[in-house]
C-alpha cells in the first residue's frame, strides 16, 4: 500500500479507528521530519511491534528556545514522504501549527525534577515543556499501541518514559539503539547544518565517548577521563562544550568518581552552526545489565 498522508487530527483519528476496527496493532513513530536513516530504522523497528506503522512529521515550536534554530530547522517534507512510502511507512501525520496549537490554546506539560533540570534541561530552558507537550498530544492524538523513540536523545527518552507512567498514558514507550554513520557519528537531522571541513572533525565527538566508557567501565576515577576528554574536543574545533557528564543510567543522577551502576556518557557541543549531542552506555566490567 502506497503511503497516505494526513494533516488533521480528524483524519488521523478516522484512519486509525478503522485499524483498530480490523483488530490492528499500530506504532507511531514522532519525528521532526528531514528524516534520515536513523529516522527510517526506528520505523522498521516500529514494524516488528505492529501492523500499522505512522510517523508523525512535526517541527514543534513549543521545544525550540527564542534564539535556537526553529526557523532554520529543515522542512522537507515531498523528500520525507518519499522516504517513508519507501521504507513501507503506511501513513504520514504531517499537521499545521495551528492544528496543534490553535488560538486559545493554555495547556502545559510539565515533568519536575532532576530529570528535566541537568543536560539538555540546564541548557534548553523550557526544551522538555514543549516536548513533553506535543508528545503527550501525539499520543492522544494518535492513541497508538507503542511509539518509538531513539536513544540518542536519551534524556528525552526518560522524560517520555516519566510522564507517559504519571499520566497513564496507555502507550509502550520503546528505545531504539542509537544509529551512527560508517565513521561514529551518530545520525541527526542536524547533521546537515556541518560544513565539509566539520563533517570531518564531528566524529571525534563519538570516539572521546568510546573511549571513556571503556576505560570508566573498568573502574577508573573518572575526573582525569572526562578532562582529557573534554580537552580532545575543544582541540578538534567545537566550542563551546555544553556538558559532558556521566550520569546514572535510570535517575540521571550525576556519577563523580566511579561507575558502580549502569550509567551513561553524555555529551552537547557546538561545532559551527550546529550543536551535537551523542551519548553512550556504560556497563561497569562487574555487574550484568
Ligand atoms: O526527537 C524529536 O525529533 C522530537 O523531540 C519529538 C519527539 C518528535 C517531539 O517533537
Amino acid at each position: 500500500m502506497p503511503l497516505t498522508t494526513v494533516h488533521t487530527v480528524a483524519d488521523l483519528r478516522a484512519t486509525v479507528a478503522k485499524w483498530r476496527a480490523d483488530g490492528l496493532r499500530v506504532a507511531l513513530v514522532p519525528t521532526m521530519g528531514a528524516l534520515h536513516d536513523g529516522h527510517i530504522s526506528l520505523t522498521k523497528l516500529a514494524r516488528t511491534h505492529a501492523d500499522r506503522v505512522i510517523v508523525s512529521v512535526f517541527v514543534n515550536p513549543t521545544q525550540f528556545g527564542p534564539n535556537e534554530d526553529f526557523s532554520a530547522y529543515p522542512r522537507t517534507l515531498p523528500n520525507d514522504q518519499k522516504l517513508l512510502d519507501e521504507a513501507g511507512v503506511d501513513l504520514c501525520f504531517a499537521p499545521s501549527v495551528d492544528e496543534m496549537y490553535p488560538d486559545g490554546f493554555a495547556t502545559k506539560v510539565h515533568v519536575d525534577g532532576a530529570m528535566t533540570n541537568v543536560l539538555c534541561g540546564a541548557a534548553r530552558p523550557g526544551h522538555f515543556d514543549g516536548v513533553a507537550q506535543v508528545v503527550t498530544k501525539l499520543l492522544l492524538q494518535a492513541l497508538p499501541d507503542c511509539a518509538i523513540f531513539g536513544q540518542k536523545d536519551y534524556q528525552q527518552l526518560m522524560v517520555i518514559h516519566r510522564f507517559c507512567a504519571d499520566l497513564n498514558i496507555p502507550v509502550e514507550v520503546i528505545g531504539a539503539d542509537i544509529m551512527r554513520e560508517d565513521d561514529g557519528l551518530a545520525m541527526s537531522s542536524r547533521n546537515r547544518y556541518l560544513t565539509s571541513r566539520e563533517r570531518e572533525i564531528a566524529p571525534i565527538l563519538n570516539r572521546v565517548l568510546t573511549d571513556i566508557t571503556q576505560k570508566a567501565a573498568t573502574g577508573a576515577n573518572i575526573g582525569p577521563l572526562l578532562a582529557k576528554g573534554r580537552e580532545a574536543i575543544l582541540s578538534a574545533g567545537f566550542d563551546p562544550i555544553e556538558y559532558l557528564e556521566i550520569r546514572d543510567a535510570h535517575t540521571l543522577d550525576l556519577v563523580t568518581q566511579t561507575v558502580m551502576k549502569p550509567a551513561r556518557i553524555f555529551v552537547a557541543a557546538r561545532l559551527g552552526k550546529a550543536r551535537l549531542i551523542d551519548n553512550q552506555a556504560i556497563r561497569p566490567a562487574n555487574i550484568a545489565g
